[in-house]
C-alpha cells in the first residue's frame, strides 16, 4: 500500500479517466452529434417503449378486474361514484373513455388505487324494476320502493316521466334503463281468433254454458234484470289436455267481439297464459295480477261491459296450498291472495273470468268458491261419435278417395279398435280394465291424425303411387303412427278415470313383461 502518496487532485483524476481507467492509454473519440432525423427516431423508439409499458400495465389492470360503480355526479375535476354502499370521488378523466361518454347514472369501472375512472360499462343495466312516482328537480326521480319511496338519479339520457317503469341499479342510486310506461294492454287480443262456437266439436254442454255466460246478459238483458239474476264473475273450464279448452276461450273471444259489433275484441278480451304471470322477481307476479284487474276495471269504467279475461293453464299460478312445493310456496300464496283480493274487490259484472286447467284439483279451492267463479264446466274426452265429427271437420278441404263421412267413420273405428291397447288399469276392487287408444282421444289427437294422414298421402304421391286423395290406408297408417307415439306416454290420469278414480296399478302395454309396470299410490 502506498500510504505515503497524496490523494490525487481533480485534474489528475480527469487525466486518468481520459487515459482510460488509470493506466492503459487509449484515445476517447466523442460521437458525432445526432442529425435531427436520428434524434426523431430515438424519440420514436422511446415513446414506443412508453406506450408498451402503458399497455402492459393496462392489461395487468384489466386482468385484476375493477370495482364498478354508478356515476352519481359529475363535477369540474371530480366524479362522485357510488361503489357498493360507499361514495368515492374519482378524478374526472381527461381523455375519452373507450366505452363512451361519462354520464350521470352510467356504470363505470374504476381503478381503486387512484380512484380513476377507467371505462364506461355499457349494457350493464339489470337490477330491480320500479315505477316512477314523480319527476323531481335536479335530475332526480321518486320511485316506488320498499319500505319507502326513494329519490334516485334519473340520468338525462333516460327521459324519465311519471308512470314509467325503470330498472334501478343494485345499490338503488340511479336509473339504469327506462322501460317506458307499463304495457297494460299487452294481453289484449289484437287480432281475430278466427274460432267460432261451431268450431268446438263434441263439447256441446261446455259451448252452451259458455255461450250463455258470455252472450245472454247482453242478448237477454231484460230477462236477466226481471229475474234479478246477478252476473257471474266467471267460469272454470277443466278437463284433460287437448280437448278444446283454449279453443273454447277463443270462440268466446269471437262472440264477445260480435256483441260489440266487431270482428276482434281488442280490449274486450284478454288472453293470459298462467305461467306468464308467474315471475321470478319478487313481487312482480302480484303486480302482474293487479295489472290484469286494473285493466278490466278501466275497461268497465269506459264501456260498462265486463272484460273477458281468459287465464289458461291457471293451475300454474293459482295453486292450492296443499299442492305447493316449498320452494315456491310463499310466491304462490302471494299470487293467490292478490288474485282473491282483486276478484272480491270487483262488483258483479266488472269482469268475466274464464280459467282453464287440466288439473282442477290443484287449484286453490278459495278461487272456485261460490260467488267467485260459480260456473264450473268439466269437459270430457270425445266419444267415438265425437271423434268421427272431429275427423270430418279436419278432413274438410282435403280430397278423399272414399266418401268423406265414410273415411271419418273409419278413422274413429281405427282409434277405438280393441286391438290398440295402451295398458291395463288395476282398480282398488280388483277390477282390471283395458285402456284403449280411444280412451285417450282428444280433439288435438284427431287433428293430429288427420294432418299425419295428409303427410302419408303426400309421401305416397311423391313416389307416384295411388290416388291423388286421402285413402283409407293413409288414415290407417296415421292412426297407427299416433298409437305408437301414445304407447310412450304415461296415461295415469286416463287409466284412473277408467277405474273411476280407484287406480292402484297401471301396466303399460309398451312393455309386455309385467315386472316393469308402473306402481301408483293406492
Ligand atoms: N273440441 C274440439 N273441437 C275441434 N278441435 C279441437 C277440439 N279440441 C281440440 N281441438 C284441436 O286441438 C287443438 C288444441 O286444443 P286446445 O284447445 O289447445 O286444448 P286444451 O286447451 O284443452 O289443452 C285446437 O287448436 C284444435 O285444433
Ligand atoms: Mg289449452
Amino acid at each position: 500500500m502506498n500510504f505515503g502518496r497524496k490523494p490525487p487532485t481533480g485534474a489528475e483524476i480527469a487525466a486518468a479517466m481520459r487515459n482510460n481507467a488509470f493506466g492503459t492509454p487509449s484515445t476517447y473519440v466523442a460521437p458525432p452529434p445526432l442529425t435531427p432525423l436520428q434524434q426523431a427516431e430515438r424519440e420514436v423508439e422511446r415513446l414506443k417503449g412508453t406506450v408498451e409499458d402503458q399497455r402492459v400495465s393496462l392489461a395487468r389492470i384489466q386482468e385484476r378486474g375493477h370495482p364498478m360503480g354508478v356515476v352519481v355526479q359529475i363535477r369540474e375535476s371530480h366524479v362522485v361514484v357510488a361503489v357498493g354502499q360507499q361514495f368515492v370521488e374519482a378524478q374526472r378523466p381527461t381523455n375519452a373513455l373507450p366505452g363512451g361518454e361519462l354520464e350521470e347514472g352510467c356504470t363505470v369501472r374504476i381503478l381503486q388505487e387512484g380512484f380513476q375512472i377507467v371505462d364506461v360499462v355499457r349494457g350493464f343495466d339489470f337490477g330491480t324494476v320500479h315505477e316512477v312516482l314523480r319527476v323531481l328537480e335536479d335530475g332526480l326521480v321518486e320511485i316506488a320502493a320498499q319500505p319507502a319511496p326513494r329519490a334516485i338519479i334519473a340520468g338525462r339520457r333516460h327521459k324519465v316521466e311519471t308512470g314509467h317503469r325503470v330498472v334501478v341499479d343494485a345499490t338503488m342510486v340511479a336509473v339504469q334503463k327506462n322501460l317506458g310506461s307499463k304495457d297494460n294492454k299487452k294481453h289484449a287480443a289484437k287480432k281475430a281468433t278466427g274460432v267460432s262456437w261451431c268450431d268446438v266439436i263434441g263439447q256441446d254442454a261446455a259451448v252452451g254454458a259458455m255461450k250463455e255466460a258470455v252472450e245472454d246478459h247482453v242478448t237477454h238483458a231484460a230477462l236477466y234484470a226481471e229475474m234479478g239474476k246477478r252476473r257471474s264473475k266467471g267460469i272454470l273450464l277443466s278437463g284433460p289436455p287437448g280437448i278444446g279448452k283454449t279453443l273454447l276461450m277463443k270462440a268466446a273471444a269471437t262472440a264477445v267481439a260480435a256483441l260489440h259489433g266487431k270482428t276482434f275484441c281488442d280490449e274486450g278480451f284478454a288472453y293470459i297464459k298462467g305461467p306468464e304471470l308467474a315471475n321470478k322477481w319478487f313481487g312482480q307476479s302480484e303486480e302482474n295480477v293487479r295489472a290484469i284487474f286494473s285493466n278490466a276495471k278501466e275497461y268497465f269504467a269506459k264501456t260498462g261491459a265486463p272484460q273477458l279475461v281468459a287465464i289458461d293453464e291457471a293451475e300454474s299460478i293459482l295453486r292450492s296450498r296443499a299442492r305447493r312445493d316449498s320452494a315456491n310456496a310463499s310466491v304462490d300464496v302471494n299470487i293467490v291472495q292478490a288474485f282473491l283480493a282483486e276478484l272480491d274487490g270487483l262488483e258483479d259484472g266488472g269482469i268475466f273470468l274464464v280459467l282453464a286447467t287440466n288439473r282442477p284439483e290443484d287449484l286453490d279451492p278459495a278461487i272456485i268458491r261460490d260467488g267467485r267463479l260459480d260456473t264450473k264446466i268439466r269437459m270430457g274426452r270425445p266419444s267415438k261419435g265425437d271423434v268421427e265429427k272431429l275427423a270430418l271437420h279436419y278432413l274438410a278441404g282435403s280430397p278423399t278417395v272414399a266418401d268423406r263421412e265414410l273415411l271419418a267413420h273409419e278413422l274413429a273405428e281405427a282409434v277405438f279398435s280393441p286391438h290398440r291397447v295402451l295398458g291395463l288399469a288395476h282398480g282398488a276392487n280388483k277390477e282390471r280394465e283395458k285402456l284403449l287408444f280411444g280412451h285417450v282421444a282428444s280433439g288435438a289427437l284427431v287433428a293430429g291424425i288427420v294432418e299425419q294422414a295428409k303427410q302419408v298421402a303426400i309421401r305416397r304421391l311423391k313416389d307416384g303411387k295411388g290416388a291423388r286423395a286421402i285413402e283409407t290406408a293413409d288414415v290407417d297408417a296415421a292412426v297407427e303412427a299416433k298409437y305408437v307415439e301414445a304407447l310412450g306416454g304415461s296415461h295415469l290420469d286416463a287409466a284412473d278415470d277408467l277405474v273411476r278414480g280407484k287406480l292402484v296399478r297401471f301396466e303399460p302395454a309398451r312393455d309386455a313383461a309385467p315386472k316393469t309396470s308402473l306402481i301408483v299410490a293406492p
